[in-house]
């Protein structure tokens, strides 16, 4: 019963991605069990030299492919998915595994600039070769990882962008999962499925609800002192112009954070492949505040990627008095743009005088201004940490009776 149901996912994602010329790939172990199963699209422009002039060679994975070369992995050697084309052209990831998931991990692709029908008029004839890091993110074992948006991925000549990508290694048993991993892409909203035509039985849609953000610990340090906290979890909800649709994407809580530290002025950087956001905040009359937001985003809307940038650097948000942190347990939207919306989660920030290099006493947005209650500085890591979280419930409790709110 289960290898029927298997093979219903195949055939689904078959006919369902037909249409969009995603190419199908099966590879199979010893017993003849599938060990790698994937289903694909990718457009590749190559940068070459031609006669005379640079010229760009674009085309897409071709349906007729081989997966010789291909290994399905043991103990000692890691999965293998080679897809040969046409005169010495390939694709190839292999995959790692760990601790129940999986993921790709570098992504090969080899071309042969002798083949004249890709590259016509090459000066330089030979095979090339670029490895990236595949974007394929971790997904549990016995999962299908499904990205059916596109990304791009750039490295030296060579442009690929990748769509309609459904892929299982580690398959158990022979039976590719029926249980789909999105990844965060997708999961941002409904991505139209690919398509040129629509056939309405078929059409695979996602509608994923929307978990709220995983809450992200960022720390820059001065040297080895951290300068500036922040803990928080992030959403930014786009609305882009042509059509007013909104698209909701969650920040993720490993984003690399950079920036810089000063005494009246502080940048938060915080990075993840699609996405750049940038705090800035300052000091005005022994206050700090947040001032300015940017965000450089690339969403990928009917199959293109669109740049998206908004900033606005005349807010005032997260306020607070310097020597403190601001905290705010209470989801908030902050307004950046007509096309930005900001929606944080479990706000705790501190971006100037860090003295402990930990949070100094927290103002609560639900407390009022002059509720202050003092800390011993330097108090133990524990200590401060159980007293601030005991200031932070009693104003909580303080204030359900007032009901004054403020950002
Ligand atoms: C494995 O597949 C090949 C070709 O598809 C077939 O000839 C062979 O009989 C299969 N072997 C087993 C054990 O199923
Ligand atoms: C290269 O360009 C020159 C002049 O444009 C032309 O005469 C020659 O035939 C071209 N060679 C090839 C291999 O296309
Ligand atoms: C090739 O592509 C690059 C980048 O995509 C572009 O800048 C360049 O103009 C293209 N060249 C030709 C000859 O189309
Ligand atoms: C697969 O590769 C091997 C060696 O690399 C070769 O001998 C064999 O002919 C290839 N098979 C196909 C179908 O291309
Ligand atoms: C792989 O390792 C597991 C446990 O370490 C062992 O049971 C299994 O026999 C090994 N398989 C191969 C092909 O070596
Ligand atoms: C590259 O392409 C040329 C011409 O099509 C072919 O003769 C050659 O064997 C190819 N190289 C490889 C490594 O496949
Ligand atoms: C995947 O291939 C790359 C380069 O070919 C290699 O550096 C990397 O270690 C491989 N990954 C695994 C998990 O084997
Ligand atoms: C041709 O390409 C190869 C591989 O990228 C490189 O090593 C070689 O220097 C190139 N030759 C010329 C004349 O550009
Ligand atoms: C694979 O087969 C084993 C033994 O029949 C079973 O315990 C296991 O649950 C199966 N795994 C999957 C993913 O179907
Ligand atoms: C992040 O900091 C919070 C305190 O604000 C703590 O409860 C949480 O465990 C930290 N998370 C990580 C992953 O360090
Ligand atoms: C995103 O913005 C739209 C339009 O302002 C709004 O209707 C929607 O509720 C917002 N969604 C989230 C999750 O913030
Ligand atoms: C892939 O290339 C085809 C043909 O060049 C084009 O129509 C299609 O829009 C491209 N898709 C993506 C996602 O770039």
């Amino acid at each position: 019963m289960q290898r029927f149901g298997g093979l219903w996912v195949v055939l689904l994602l078959v006919v369902g991605f037909s249409l969009s010329k995603a190419v199908e790939v099966e590879v199979h172990g010893k017993d003849n069990k599938t060990c790698i199963y994937a289903v694909l699209s990718v457009n590749f422009t190559v940068h070459y030299e031609g006669n005379g002039t640079m010229e760009n060679a674009t085309f897409q994975l071709p349906n007729s492919l081989s997966s010789n070369g291909s290994i399905c992995g043991d103990n000692n050697s890691a999965p293998l998915l080679k897809m040969g084309f046409g005169t010495g052209h390939s694709l190839s990831l292999n995959f790692s595994h760990s601790a129940g998931i999986f993921s790709g991990d570098v992504l090969t692709f080899t071309y042969n600039t002798s083949d004249a029908k890709l590259f016509p008029g090459a000066k330089n004839t030979s095979v090339k070769r670029v490895a990236v890091n595949s974007l394929m993110e971790s997904v549990p074992l016995n999962t299908i990882y499904t990205c059916r948006s596109a990304k791009a991925i750039e490295s030296e000549a060579v442009a690929m962008v990748l769509w309609n990508v459904s892929i299982q290694a580690f398959v158990e048993n022979g039976t590719i999962s029926k249980n789909e991993s999105f990844c965060k892409a997708d999961m941002s909203t409904t991505v139209a499925p690919i398509t040129t035509q629509t056939t309405s039985t078929l059409t695979p849609t996602v509608t994923p609800t929307k978990p709220p953000p995983a809450v992200g610990n960022y720390t820059l340090k001065n040297g080895s002192d951290p300068c500036l906290l922040a803990n928080m979890g992030l959403q930014l909800n786009l609305t882009y112009t042509d059509d007013n649709q909104t698209r909701v994407i969650n920040i993720d809580s490993n984003s690399n954070a950079s920036g810089h530290c000063g005494d009246e002025e502080a940048t938060l950087i915080l990075e993840d492949i699609d996405t750049t956001i940038q705090f800035r905040f300052i000091v005005e009359q022994s206050k700090f505040f947040l001032k300015g937001v940017k965000a450089n985003i690339s969403i990928v809307i009917n199959g293109s990627t669109i740049a998206l940038n908004s900033s606005n650097n005349n807010l005032r948000y997260w306020q607070a008095s310097v020597g403190s942190s601001y905290m705010c347990h209470k989801e908030q939207r902050l307004m950046v743009t007509d096309q930005l919306v900001v929606n944080a989660f479990n706000v705790w920030v501190q971006p100037f005088e860090l003295k402990t290099g930990t949070f100094s006493r927290a103002e609560d947005c639900k407390a009022n201004e002059n509720y202050i209650v003092p800390i011993a500085v330097g108090a133990a890591l524990g200590a401060l940490i159980l007293i601030v979280l005991v200031i932070y419930i009693i104003g909580r409790r303080q204030n359900r009776s007032n009901g004054y709110e403020q950002f």
